[in-house]
């Protein structure tokens, strides 16, 4: 059963739970319904603007990104990583493109929540966020040992900072 909770009542160490558990960014298409789905284990929480934010870093090839550039809205997702199967779930989605494959299908997840705010029945907390700031990353201005270690292609990240509308969590 999943209930809204709010950022007081969380419990949540952001260092394991996208790191080491991973994490999913789901994204509707408004003009076409379609939902895509994607890992992500960077990213952060935090508070700007007066409000409460997360912070995700997709690269341009992503067919996600496509999404993002649509809509403002998306959700960021956690899963309980002692499940069985759910580690080969998230790798599929993170290795895998919706371009290509109906990944979450083949993923085993089930759609549930809004259209705005798409999450899968097996999430156990759902951050529902929307876009207030997305920007490139300038390559001149990031340090050489990261330029070489994270785009030896050149592909850097795109930025989204997203305030967290709605938190809803699995009892
Ligand atoms: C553990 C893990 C973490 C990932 N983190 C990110 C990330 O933070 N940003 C990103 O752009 N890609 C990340 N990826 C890669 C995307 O999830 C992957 O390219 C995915 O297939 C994109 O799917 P899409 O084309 O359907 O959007 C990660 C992959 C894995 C396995």
């Amino acid at each position: 059963m999943f209930h809204e909770i709010t950022v007081s009542d969380l419990s949540f160490n952001p260092f394991t739970r996208l790191n080491k558990d991973w994490a999913l960014v789901t994204v509707t298409d408004p003009d076409t319904g379609k939902t895509n789905t994607m890992t992500v284990s960077w990213g952060g929480v935090g508070v700007l603007w007066g409000k409460n934010v997360v912070t995700i870093y997709i690269r341009p090839q992503r067919y996600t990104h496509e999404f993002l550039e649509k809509t403002d809205h998306f959700t960021l997702s956690f899963y309980d990583m002692s499940t069985e199967g759910m580690r080969d779930a998230l790798t599929l989605c993170g290795r895998k493109s919706g371009r290509d494959i109906d990944k979450i299908a083949q993923a085993g997840l089930h759609l549930a929540g809004e259209k705005e705010y798409p999450w899968f029945e097996e999430s156990e907390l759902v951050f529902c966020c929307k876009t207030l700031y997305r920007s490139a990353f300038k390559p001149e201005l990031i340090s050489d040992d990261i330029k070489a270690s994270a785009y030896p292609n050149e592909d850097y990240h795109d930025v989204y900072i997203a305030s967290i509308e709605k938190i809803i969590k699995k009892d």
